[in-house]
């Protein structure tokens, strides 16, 4: 499959993902669609936990099935989030530890989009970021 989808489909996938949130502590219920350069999409929503800070985001979830499955380039993704049952902010960066996890696996140019008309890269998400590069 090497036809792309779109950036607004990528987007209502991760609006679709939101369903199978485990968010009961904050009710805030997030998906993620994941585009991988032969064009697969993998989703991801966030799970948390009791104690709290085992609680795993969407975008990493996504990412982690991806790895898990072989994938090693990725070209997008998109991020949606808000209120269980709700639509999705317009708006819904995602956090510092998921862009960290992103910068392992893609380029600067990787695309992120957190909003049906919000779009950045990796680049310009997380400057001057830690990587592999600075491991010799
Ligand atoms: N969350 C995500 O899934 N992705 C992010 O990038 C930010 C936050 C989740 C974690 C937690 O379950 C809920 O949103 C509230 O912080």
């Amino acid at each position: 499959m090497n036809e792309m989808i779109s950036d607004r489909e990528l987007y209502l996938k991760a609006c679709e993902a939101r369903d199978a949130s485990y968010c009961p502590y904050s009710g805030i219920s997030v998906g993620a669609a994941l585009l991988t350069a032969s064009g697969k999409v993998y989703t991801g929503a966030n799970i948390e936990n009791s104690a709290f800070s085992p609680t795993v985001c969407a975008e990493r979830v996504a990412f982690f099935t991806a790895i898990h499955s072989g994938e090693r380039e990725f070209v997008a993704i998109a991020v949606a989030g808000g209120e269980r049952g709700k639509p999705a902010k317009p708006e819904f960066p995602p956090c510092g530890i998921c862009r960290q996890v992103m910068s392992e696996f893609c380029k600067k140019d990787f695309k992120i989009i957190f909003g049906m008309e919000a779009f950045s890269t990796l680049k310009e998400l997380l400057p001057h970021g830690f990587d592999k590069d600075f491991i010799v």
